[in-house]
Protein backbone atom coordinates (compact mmCIF):
# COMPACT_ATOMS: atom_id res chain seq x y z
CA UNK A 1 0.00 0.00 0.00
CA UNK A 2 1.15 3.19 -0.92
CA UNK A 3 2.55 5.25 2.01
CA UNK A 4 0.36 8.53 3.01
CA UNK A 5 2.04 11.79 2.70
CA UNK A 6 2.73 13.24 5.80
CA UNK A 7 2.91 17.08 5.22
CA UNK A 8 5.15 17.90 8.14
CA UNK A 9 7.54 14.70 7.50
CA UNK A 10 7.79 15.92 3.82
CA UNK A 11 9.11 20.16 4.98
CA UNK A 12 11.23 18.37 7.71
CA UNK A 13 13.00 16.10 5.38
CA UNK A 14 13.17 18.96 2.74
CA UNK A 15 14.97 21.28 5.15
CA UNK A 16 17.10 18.73 6.60
CA UNK A 17 18.64 18.22 2.85
CA UNK A 18 18.80 21.84 2.05
CA UNK A 19 20.64 22.84 5.18
CA UNK A 20 23.03 19.91 4.99
CA UNK A 21 26.36 21.03 5.16
CA UNK A 22 29.22 19.58 3.91
CA UNK A 23 32.16 19.15 6.24
CA UNK A 24 35.70 20.52 5.40
CA UNK A 25 37.34 17.37 6.47
CA UNK A 26 35.17 15.53 3.55
CA UNK A 27 36.10 18.16 1.07
CA UNK A 28 39.91 17.84 1.89
CA UNK A 29 39.58 14.35 1.97
CA UNK A 30 38.34 14.81 -2.03
CA UNK A 31 40.69 16.97 -2.96
CA UNK A 32 43.47 14.97 -2.05
CA UNK A 33 42.09 11.88 -4.08
CA UNK A 34 42.51 12.72 -7.92
CA UNK A 35 42.85 16.95 -7.11
CA UNK A 36 43.94 18.95 -9.48
CA UNK A 37 47.80 19.49 -10.17
CA UNK A 38 49.50 21.94 -7.32
CA UNK A 39 52.06 24.18 -9.52
CA UNK A 40 51.25 27.31 -8.02
CA UNK A 41 54.18 29.47 -5.82
CA UNK A 42 53.54 33.17 -3.97
CA UNK A 43 54.76 34.74 -7.09
CA UNK A 44 52.33 33.02 -9.30
CA UNK A 45 49.91 34.20 -6.75
CA UNK A 46 51.08 37.72 -6.48
CA UNK A 47 51.11 37.86 -10.18
CA UNK A 48 47.51 36.19 -11.11
CA UNK A 49 46.05 38.72 -7.78
CA UNK A 50 47.33 41.98 -9.88
CA UNK A 51 46.57 40.04 -12.91
CA UNK A 52 43.09 39.66 -11.90
CA UNK A 53 42.68 42.95 -10.07
CA UNK A 54 44.25 45.93 -12.26
CA UNK A 55 41.98 46.04 -15.93
CA UNK A 56 39.67 48.42 -16.84
CA UNK A 57 38.30 49.89 -13.71
CA UNK A 58 42.13 51.79 -13.74
CA UNK A 59 42.40 51.97 -17.40
CA UNK A 60 38.69 53.57 -17.92
CA UNK A 61 36.35 53.69 -14.59
CA UNK A 62 38.63 55.54 -12.91
CA UNK A 63 37.80 58.62 -15.10
CA UNK A 64 33.78 58.56 -14.15
CA UNK A 65 35.40 58.61 -10.78
CA UNK A 66 37.27 61.54 -11.11
CA UNK A 67 34.90 63.87 -12.99
CA UNK A 68 31.86 62.22 -12.97
CA UNK A 69 29.93 61.15 -15.66
CA UNK A 70 28.75 63.01 -18.04
CA UNK A 71 24.87 62.79 -18.02
CA UNK A 72 25.68 64.07 -14.05
CA UNK A 73 23.85 60.65 -12.96
CA UNK A 74 27.20 60.14 -10.80
CA UNK A 75 29.37 62.72 -8.63
CA UNK A 76 33.20 62.56 -9.13
CA UNK A 77 35.68 62.74 -6.42
CA UNK A 78 37.58 65.50 -8.19
CA UNK A 79 41.67 64.99 -6.61
CA UNK A 80 40.10 63.28 -3.64
CA UNK A 81 39.77 60.37 -5.63
CA UNK A 82 42.97 59.57 -3.97
CA UNK A 83 40.62 59.07 -0.85
CA UNK A 84 37.95 56.51 -2.51
CA UNK A 85 40.61 54.48 -3.82
CA UNK A 86 41.70 54.02 -0.23
CA UNK A 87 38.14 53.83 1.10
CA UNK A 88 37.41 51.13 -1.58
CA UNK A 89 40.41 49.38 -0.56
CA UNK A 90 39.64 49.21 2.80
CA UNK A 91 36.37 47.86 2.27
CA UNK A 92 38.35 44.94 -0.36
CA UNK A 93 40.48 44.13 3.12
CA UNK A 94 38.15 43.19 5.30
CA UNK A 95 36.95 40.80 3.16
CA UNK A 96 40.48 39.72 1.88
CA UNK A 97 41.40 39.10 5.12
CA UNK A 98 38.35 36.49 5.65
CA UNK A 99 39.30 35.03 2.28
CA UNK A 100 42.55 34.34 3.65
CA UNK A 101 41.42 33.27 6.72
CA UNK A 102 39.06 30.17 4.68
CA UNK A 103 41.32 29.27 1.79
CA UNK A 104 44.24 28.35 4.46
CA UNK A 105 41.91 26.52 6.31
CA UNK A 106 39.94 24.90 3.74
CA UNK A 107 42.50 24.73 0.64
CA UNK A 108 40.38 23.35 -2.03
CA UNK A 109 39.11 24.39 -5.63
CA UNK A 110 35.47 26.97 -5.37
CA UNK A 111 36.35 29.57 -3.01
CA UNK A 112 32.85 31.33 -1.32
CA UNK A 113 30.74 28.75 -2.54
CA UNK A 114 33.13 25.75 -1.07
CA UNK A 115 33.11 27.76 2.05
CA UNK A 116 29.24 28.30 2.30
CA UNK A 117 28.61 24.83 1.81
CA UNK A 118 30.84 23.86 4.97
CA UNK A 119 28.78 26.52 6.82
CA UNK A 120 25.47 27.64 5.82
CA UNK A 121 24.77 24.49 3.65
CA UNK A 122 23.19 22.59 0.44
CA UNK A 123 21.15 25.43 -0.44
CA UNK A 124 22.71 28.46 0.10
CA UNK A 125 25.82 27.00 -1.24
CA UNK A 126 24.24 26.54 -4.85
CA UNK A 127 22.92 30.38 -4.51
CA UNK A 128 26.74 31.31 -3.57
CA UNK A 129 28.11 29.32 -6.63
CA UNK A 130 25.31 30.79 -8.64
CA UNK A 131 25.83 34.19 -8.12
CA UNK A 132 29.82 33.63 -7.88
CA UNK A 133 28.92 33.14 -11.63
CA UNK A 134 27.79 36.14 -12.07
CA UNK A 135 31.20 37.88 -10.83
CA UNK A 136 33.49 35.48 -12.78
CA UNK A 137 31.33 34.10 -15.80
CA UNK A 138 28.91 37.70 -16.25
CA UNK A 139 32.71 39.71 -15.21
CA UNK A 140 34.46 37.54 -17.97
CA UNK A 141 31.93 38.33 -20.89
CA UNK A 142 31.80 42.26 -19.76
CA UNK A 143 35.67 42.37 -19.53
CA UNK A 144 35.60 40.36 -22.81
CA UNK A 145 33.73 43.31 -24.81
CA UNK A 146 35.62 46.03 -22.75
CA UNK A 147 38.64 44.30 -24.86
CA UNK A 148 37.27 44.47 -27.78
CA UNK A 149 36.38 48.17 -27.08
CA UNK A 150 39.97 48.81 -26.25
CA UNK A 151 40.81 47.11 -29.62
CA UNK A 152 39.24 49.16 -31.63
CA UNK A 153 40.39 52.29 -30.25
CA UNK A 154 43.98 50.98 -30.73
CA UNK A 155 42.98 50.26 -34.53
CA UNK A 156 41.76 53.57 -34.65
CA UNK A 157 45.60 54.79 -34.17
CA UNK A 158 45.97 53.60 -37.20
CA UNK A 159 43.11 54.26 -39.14
CA UNK A 160 44.75 56.29 -42.25
CA UNK A 161 46.97 52.93 -43.00
CA UNK A 162 43.97 50.93 -42.40
CA UNK A 163 40.80 49.60 -44.98
CA UNK A 164 37.79 51.50 -43.25
CA UNK A 165 36.14 47.77 -43.09
CA UNK A 166 38.70 47.05 -40.50
CA UNK A 167 38.55 50.40 -38.46
CA UNK A 168 34.98 52.02 -38.72
CA UNK A 169 33.02 50.81 -35.41
CA UNK A 170 29.66 52.26 -36.46
CA UNK A 171 29.51 50.21 -40.00
CA UNK A 172 30.65 46.75 -38.97
CA UNK A 173 28.25 44.11 -37.54
CA UNK A 174 31.49 42.12 -36.42
CA UNK A 175 32.25 44.77 -34.06
CA UNK A 176 28.58 45.19 -32.74
CA UNK A 177 28.24 44.33 -28.54
CA UNK A 178 24.88 42.69 -28.71
CA UNK A 179 21.67 42.64 -29.56
CA UNK A 180 20.43 46.34 -28.72
CA UNK A 181 23.45 47.82 -30.66
CA UNK A 182 23.11 45.76 -33.37
CA UNK A 183 19.34 46.96 -33.75
CA UNK A 184 20.18 50.55 -33.42
CA UNK A 185 23.22 50.35 -35.95
CA UNK A 186 20.58 49.15 -38.59
CA UNK A 187 17.82 51.32 -37.69
CA UNK A 188 20.35 54.18 -37.94
CA UNK A 189 21.90 52.48 -41.73
CA UNK A 190 19.25 50.28 -43.02
CA UNK A 191 21.97 49.51 -46.11
CA UNK A 192 24.73 48.31 -44.27
CA UNK A 193 25.60 44.48 -44.34
CA UNK A 194 24.57 42.69 -40.89
CA UNK A 195 23.89 38.71 -40.47
CA UNK A 196 20.84 37.72 -39.97
CA UNK A 197 18.88 34.58 -38.86
CA UNK A 198 15.16 34.15 -39.76
CA UNK A 199 15.47 37.89 -40.54
CA UNK A 200 16.63 38.83 -37.22
CA UNK A 201 20.14 40.87 -37.68
CA UNK A 202 23.04 39.20 -35.24
CA UNK A 203 25.42 40.76 -33.76
CA UNK A 204 29.50 39.49 -34.11
CA UNK A 205 31.71 40.79 -31.92
CA UNK A 206 34.86 39.32 -33.46
CA UNK A 207 37.80 40.51 -31.05
CA UNK A 208 35.82 39.66 -27.82
CA UNK A 209 34.71 35.82 -28.98
CA UNK A 210 38.51 35.53 -30.38
CA UNK A 211 40.23 36.51 -27.13
CA UNK A 212 37.68 34.37 -25.18
CA UNK A 213 38.57 31.53 -27.66
CA UNK A 214 42.41 31.71 -27.10
CA UNK A 215 41.96 32.31 -23.17
CA UNK A 216 40.07 29.09 -22.93
CA UNK A 217 42.45 27.42 -25.10
CA UNK A 218 45.18 28.96 -22.71
CA UNK A 219 44.05 27.79 -19.86
CA UNK A 220 43.36 24.54 -21.20
CA UNK A 221 46.61 24.17 -21.98
CA UNK A 222 47.45 24.85 -18.08
CA UNK A 223 47.26 26.59 -15.08
CA UNK A 224 51.03 27.06 -15.17
CA UNK A 225 50.97 28.21 -18.63
CA UNK A 226 48.76 30.74 -17.80
CA UNK A 227 50.42 32.28 -14.76
CA UNK A 228 53.24 32.74 -16.93
CA UNK A 229 50.97 34.15 -20.04
CA UNK A 230 49.38 36.97 -17.18
CA UNK A 231 52.92 36.96 -15.70
CA UNK A 232 53.23 38.45 -19.13
CA UNK A 233 50.79 40.44 -19.41
CA UNK A 234 51.46 41.92 -15.63
CA UNK A 235 54.69 42.74 -16.63
CA UNK A 236 53.76 45.14 -19.25
CA UNK A 237 50.69 46.74 -17.49
CA UNK A 238 52.83 48.00 -14.69
CA UNK A 239 55.63 49.03 -16.95
CA UNK A 240 53.38 51.39 -18.88
CA UNK A 241 51.51 52.51 -15.17
CA UNK A 242 54.67 53.16 -14.21
CA UNK A 243 56.15 55.26 -17.41
CA UNK A 244 52.38 56.75 -17.02
CA UNK A 245 53.29 58.06 -13.63
CA UNK A 246 56.70 59.03 -14.22
CA UNK A 247 56.16 61.25 -17.45
CA UNK A 248 53.03 62.44 -15.64
CA UNK A 249 54.95 63.81 -12.30
CA UNK A 250 57.72 65.11 -14.46
CA UNK A 251 54.99 67.73 -15.99
CA UNK A 252 54.08 68.99 -13.28
CA UNK A 253 57.80 71.01 -12.92
CA UNK A 254 56.62 72.61 -16.13
CA UNK A 255 52.66 73.18 -14.82
CA UNK A 256 51.02 72.96 -11.00
CA UNK A 257 49.03 70.27 -10.40
CA UNK A 258 45.19 70.78 -10.18
CA UNK A 259 44.76 69.63 -6.73
CA UNK A 260 42.50 72.45 -5.73
CA UNK A 261 39.35 72.45 -5.10
CA UNK A 262 40.36 68.75 -3.28
CA UNK A 263 36.76 67.21 -3.44
CA UNK A 264 34.41 69.62 -5.37
CA UNK A 265 31.19 67.81 -4.47
CA UNK A 266 32.30 66.69 -1.11
CA UNK A 267 31.83 63.59 0.80
CA UNK A 268 28.91 62.46 -1.80
CA UNK A 269 31.60 63.05 -4.55
CA UNK A 270 33.83 60.78 -2.71
CA UNK A 271 31.42 58.11 -1.91
CA UNK A 272 29.97 57.98 -5.25
CA UNK A 273 33.57 57.45 -7.25
CA UNK A 274 34.61 54.83 -3.94
CA UNK A 275 31.51 52.83 -4.97
CA UNK A 276 32.45 53.19 -8.54
CA UNK A 277 36.15 52.19 -8.06
CA UNK A 278 34.95 49.10 -5.90
CA UNK A 279 35.30 47.30 -9.37
CA UNK A 280 38.84 48.32 -9.67
CA UNK A 281 39.50 46.03 -7.21
CA UNK A 282 37.36 42.99 -8.27
CA UNK A 283 39.91 40.19 -8.80
CA UNK A 284 41.73 39.14 -5.54
CA UNK A 285 39.08 36.65 -4.07
CA UNK A 286 39.75 34.69 -7.81
CA UNK A 287 42.85 33.37 -6.20
CA UNK A 288 40.49 31.39 -3.59
CA UNK A 289 39.29 29.69 -6.06
CA UNK A 290 42.47 28.26 -6.96
CA UNK A 291 43.38 27.36 -3.82
CA UNK A 292 43.94 23.28 -4.75
CA UNK A 293 46.45 24.97 -7.32
CA UNK A 294 48.63 26.00 -4.40
CA UNK A 295 52.08 24.57 -3.73
CA UNK A 296 51.69 25.63 -0.14
CA UNK A 297 48.09 27.36 0.08
CA UNK A 298 48.40 27.54 4.03
CA UNK A 299 51.57 30.50 3.75
CA UNK A 300 50.97 31.37 0.06
CA UNK A 301 47.34 32.25 -0.06
CA UNK A 302 47.14 34.78 2.48
CA UNK A 303 50.56 36.64 1.01
CA UNK A 304 48.73 36.36 -2.54
CA UNK A 305 45.24 38.01 -1.11
CA UNK A 306 46.66 40.59 0.67
CA UNK A 307 49.57 41.21 -0.98
CA UNK A 308 48.29 41.56 -4.82
CA UNK A 309 45.43 44.09 -2.89
CA UNK A 310 48.18 45.89 -1.60
CA UNK A 311 50.44 46.42 -4.82
CA UNK A 312 47.22 47.42 -6.51
CA UNK A 313 46.17 50.47 -3.84
CA UNK A 314 49.69 51.60 -4.19
CA UNK A 315 49.30 51.88 -7.87
CA UNK A 316 45.82 53.03 -8.08
CA UNK A 317 46.49 55.79 -5.69
CA UNK A 318 49.67 56.86 -7.40
CA UNK A 319 47.99 57.02 -11.03
CA UNK A 320 44.99 58.84 -8.57
CA UNK A 321 47.81 61.55 -8.07
CA UNK A 322 48.93 61.93 -11.59
CA UNK A 323 45.52 61.80 -13.10
CA UNK A 324 43.70 64.47 -11.20
CA UNK A 325 47.17 66.85 -11.12
CA UNK A 326 47.29 66.42 -15.11
CA UNK A 327 43.26 67.89 -15.54
CA UNK A 328 41.04 69.82 -13.63
CA UNK A 329 38.54 67.09 -12.61
CA UNK A 330 36.29 70.08 -10.96
CA UNK A 331 34.88 71.48 -13.82
CA UNK A 332 33.73 69.62 -17.15
CA UNK A 333 36.20 67.40 -18.90
CA UNK A 334 35.94 65.95 -22.57
CA UNK A 335 34.30 62.35 -23.25
CA UNK A 336 37.74 61.40 -23.94
CA UNK A 337 38.81 61.92 -20.52
CA UNK A 338 36.09 59.54 -19.42
CA UNK A 339 37.13 57.02 -22.03
CA UNK A 340 40.64 56.53 -21.68
CA UNK A 341 41.73 58.96 -18.80
CA UNK A 342 45.79 57.86 -19.29
CA UNK A 343 45.39 57.94 -23.02
CA UNK A 344 43.74 61.55 -22.76
CA UNK A 345 46.43 62.96 -20.33
CA UNK A 346 49.82 61.73 -22.40
CA UNK A 347 48.09 63.25 -25.50
CA UNK A 348 47.39 66.57 -23.62
CA UNK A 349 51.13 66.90 -23.08
CA UNK A 350 51.83 65.56 -26.80
CA UNK A 351 53.46 62.04 -25.76
CA UNK A 352 51.55 60.69 -28.68
CA UNK A 353 53.69 57.42 -28.89
CA UNK A 354 53.37 56.98 -24.88
CA UNK A 355 49.66 57.44 -25.61
CA UNK A 356 49.85 54.27 -28.03
CA UNK A 357 51.56 52.43 -25.55
CA UNK A 358 48.83 52.83 -22.85
CA UNK A 359 46.31 51.40 -25.02
CA UNK A 360 48.58 48.43 -25.47
CA UNK A 361 48.88 47.98 -22.10
CA UNK A 362 45.44 48.55 -21.50
CA UNK A 363 44.69 45.44 -23.76
CA UNK A 364 47.36 43.67 -21.60
CA UNK A 365 45.75 44.48 -18.77
CA UNK A 366 42.41 43.28 -19.96
CA UNK A 367 43.89 40.06 -21.07
CA UNK A 368 44.69 39.11 -17.68
CA UNK A 369 41.65 39.84 -16.10
CA UNK A 370 39.82 37.77 -18.62
CA UNK A 371 42.56 34.66 -17.84
CA UNK A 372 41.69 34.82 -13.90
CA UNK A 373 38.44 35.44 -14.07
CA UNK A 374 37.86 32.57 -16.82
CA UNK A 375 39.74 30.13 -14.48
CA UNK A 376 38.01 30.93 -11.35
CA UNK A 377 35.12 30.23 -13.24
CA UNK A 378 35.50 27.17 -14.18
CA UNK A 379 37.22 26.16 -10.44
CA UNK A 380 33.81 27.39 -9.06
CA UNK A 381 32.11 24.85 -11.58
CA UNK A 382 34.34 21.97 -11.03
CA UNK A 383 33.69 21.94 -7.18
CA UNK A 384 29.67 22.25 -8.13
CA UNK A 385 30.34 18.81 -10.28
CA UNK A 386 32.37 17.76 -7.58
CA UNK A 387 29.50 18.08 -5.34
CA UNK A 388 26.82 16.68 -7.66
CA UNK A 389 25.47 19.94 -8.49
CA UNK A 390 26.14 19.57 -12.21
CA UNK A 391 27.40 16.85 -14.51
CA UNK A 392 30.43 14.81 -13.18
CA UNK A 393 31.71 14.86 -16.64
CA UNK A 394 32.99 17.57 -15.96
CA UNK A 395 35.52 16.66 -13.43
CA UNK A 396 37.19 14.59 -16.17
CA UNK A 397 40.69 16.10 -16.55
CA UNK A 398 42.83 16.46 -19.96
CA UNK A 399 44.96 13.65 -20.14
CA UNK A 400 48.13 15.61 -21.02
CA UNK A 401 47.70 19.21 -19.65
CA UNK A 402 45.52 18.01 -16.10
CA UNK A 403 42.68 20.33 -16.39
CA UNK A 404 39.14 20.03 -16.61
CA UNK A 405 39.24 20.42 -20.22
CA UNK A 406 35.53 19.94 -21.12
CA UNK A 407 34.47 22.53 -18.51
CA UNK A 408 36.35 24.91 -19.24
CA UNK A 409 35.78 24.99 -23.07
CA UNK A 410 31.84 25.06 -21.87
CA UNK A 411 32.35 28.36 -20.21
CA UNK A 412 34.14 29.34 -23.10
CA UNK A 413 31.60 28.15 -25.41
CA UNK A 414 28.50 30.07 -23.09
CA UNK A 415 30.97 33.22 -23.20
CA UNK A 416 30.86 33.09 -26.79
CA UNK A 417 26.85 33.22 -26.71
CA UNK A 418 26.57 35.74 -23.93
CA UNK A 419 28.67 37.97 -25.98
CA UNK A 420 26.46 37.69 -28.80
CA UNK A 421 23.21 38.43 -26.48
CA UNK A 422 24.29 40.24 -23.57
CA UNK A 423 24.23 43.98 -22.68
CA UNK A 424 27.65 45.73 -21.99
CA UNK A 425 26.86 48.00 -19.14
CA UNK A 426 24.01 45.73 -17.69
CA UNK A 427 26.59 42.70 -17.43
CA UNK A 428 29.16 44.76 -15.66
CA UNK A 429 26.46 45.98 -13.06
CA UNK A 430 25.80 42.85 -12.61
CA UNK A 431 29.35 41.48 -12.10
CA UNK A 432 29.64 43.99 -9.13
CA UNK A 433 26.08 42.81 -7.25
CA UNK A 434 27.43 39.04 -7.65
CA UNK A 435 31.00 40.16 -6.24
CA UNK A 436 28.86 42.31 -3.30
CA UNK A 437 26.96 38.93 -2.11
CA UNK A 438 29.98 36.89 -2.28
CA UNK A 439 31.95 39.58 -0.05
CA UNK A 440 29.19 39.80 2.08
CA UNK A 441 28.31 35.80 2.72
CA UNK A 442 32.24 35.18 3.00
CA UNK A 443 32.35 37.14 5.98
CA UNK A 444 29.62 35.69 7.48
CA UNK A 445 30.91 32.13 6.86
CA UNK A 446 34.01 32.97 9.20
CA UNK A 447 31.81 34.12 11.90
CA UNK A 448 29.79 31.08 11.71
CA UNK A 449 32.67 28.75 11.49
CA UNK A 450 34.40 30.42 14.41
CA UNK A 451 31.48 29.41 16.34
CA UNK A 452 30.83 25.87 15.00
CA UNK A 453 34.06 24.62 14.19
CA UNK A 454 36.11 26.73 16.79
CA UNK A 455 38.77 23.70 17.41
CA UNK A 456 39.90 23.65 13.57
CA UNK A 457 43.25 24.40 12.67
CA UNK A 458 43.69 28.11 11.61
CA UNK A 459 47.18 28.55 9.67
CA UNK A 460 45.49 32.31 9.53
CA UNK A 461 43.29 33.83 11.48
CA UNK A 462 41.00 37.01 10.62
CA UNK A 463 42.40 39.66 13.85
CA UNK A 464 39.99 41.51 15.64
CA UNK A 465 37.51 39.02 15.35
CA UNK A 466 33.89 39.51 14.91
CA UNK A 467 34.85 42.93 14.08
CA UNK A 468 36.83 42.91 10.88
CA UNK A 469 34.21 40.52 9.32
CA UNK A 470 31.46 42.51 10.55
CA UNK A 471 33.32 45.57 9.13
CA UNK A 472 33.31 43.40 5.60
CA UNK A 473 29.49 42.77 5.77
CA UNK A 474 28.35 46.74 6.99
CA UNK A 475 30.81 48.05 4.00
CA UNK A 476 29.76 45.47 1.20
CA UNK A 477 26.04 45.89 2.02
CA UNK A 478 26.30 49.84 2.12
CA UNK A 479 27.31 49.83 -1.27
CA UNK A 480 24.81 46.93 -2.29
CA UNK A 481 22.09 49.02 -0.51
CA UNK A 482 23.25 52.54 -1.73
CA UNK A 483 23.60 51.19 -5.65
CA UNK A 484 19.92 49.65 -5.46
CA UNK A 485 18.91 52.89 -4.71
CA UNK A 486 19.94 53.93 -7.87
CA UNK A 487 17.42 53.35 -10.64
CA UNK A 488 18.81 50.55 -13.29
CA UNK A 489 17.79 47.70 -14.90
CA UNK A 490 20.36 45.58 -12.91
CA UNK A 491 18.92 46.46 -9.29
CA UNK A 492 15.98 44.55 -10.52
CA UNK A 493 17.57 41.83 -12.51
CA UNK A 494 19.62 40.69 -9.54
CA UNK A 495 16.69 39.36 -7.60
CA UNK A 496 15.55 37.74 -11.33
CA UNK A 497 19.04 36.14 -11.71
CA UNK A 498 18.68 34.80 -7.90
CA UNK A 499 15.12 33.41 -8.41
CA UNK A 500 15.72 31.46 -11.74
CA UNK A 501 18.81 30.19 -9.59
CA UNK A 502 16.93 28.81 -6.87
CA UNK A 503 14.53 27.29 -9.58
CA UNK A 504 17.29 25.48 -11.19
CA UNK A 505 18.28 24.07 -7.34
CA UNK A 506 15.14 22.94 -7.21
CA UNK A 507 14.67 21.29 -10.45
CA UNK A 508 17.76 19.82 -11.03
CA UNK A 509 20.54 20.17 -8.20
CA UNK A 510 18.19 19.25 -5.24
CA UNK A 511 17.32 16.23 -7.12
CA UNK A 512 20.65 15.34 -8.97
CA UNK A 513 22.19 15.19 -4.96
CA UNK A 514 19.44 12.76 -3.67
CA UNK A 515 19.72 10.37 -6.62
CA UNK A 516 23.05 10.48 -5.30
CA UNK A 517 22.57 9.86 -1.84
CA UNK A 518 20.22 7.21 -2.81
CA UNK A 519 23.07 5.60 -5.35
CA UNK A 520 25.58 6.06 -2.17
CA UNK A 521 23.03 4.59 -0.22
CA UNK A 522 21.81 1.68 -2.38
CA UNK A 523 25.28 0.46 -2.96
CA UNK A 524 26.26 0.66 0.74
CA UNK A 525 23.29 -2.20 1.24
CA UNK A 526 23.85 -3.81 -1.54
CA UNK A 527 27.97 -4.26 -0.43
CA UNK A 528 26.25 -5.32 3.35
CA UNK A 529 24.31 -8.25 1.46
CA UNK A 530 27.28 -9.49 -0.55
N1 LIG B 1 39.26 44.67 -11.39
C1 LIG B 1 38.99 44.27 -12.71
C2 LIG B 1 39.08 45.39 -13.66
O1 LIG B 1 39.30 46.50 -13.24
C3 LIG B 1 37.66 43.58 -12.83
O2 LIG B 1 38.94 45.17 -14.85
Amino acid sequence: MAEKFNRATFTRSFLRHITRIKAPDEMLAEAKDGGLEKTLGVWDLIILGVGAIIGSGIFAVVGIAAAGSADGSSLGAGPALMVSMIIAAIACVFSALCYSEFATMIPVAGGAYTYTFATLGEFAAWMVGWVLMLEYAIGFIAVACAWSNYFMQFLQLFADKLPAWVTDVTANAWLTNDVFSVGDMVAKNPDIFVPRILGVPICINLPAILIVLLMTAILVKGTKDSAKMAGLMVFIKLAVIALFIFVGAVSFVHTPPNWTPFAPHGMAGIFSAAFLIFFAYIGFDALATAAEECKNPQKDLPIGIIGSLLVTTVVYVLVALVLTGMVNTAGPVPTSFLDAPMVYCMKLIHHDSLACLISVGSLAGLTSVLLVLEMAATRILYAMSRDHFISQRFLKLHPKFKTPALLTWTVGILAVVGILTLNLNVAAELCNYGTFASFIVVCVAVLILRHTDPERPRPFKVPFSPWVPALGIICCGGLMIYKSMEAGSSALLFPVWLGIGAIIYLLYGFIKNRNNENKIHNELVHGKEE
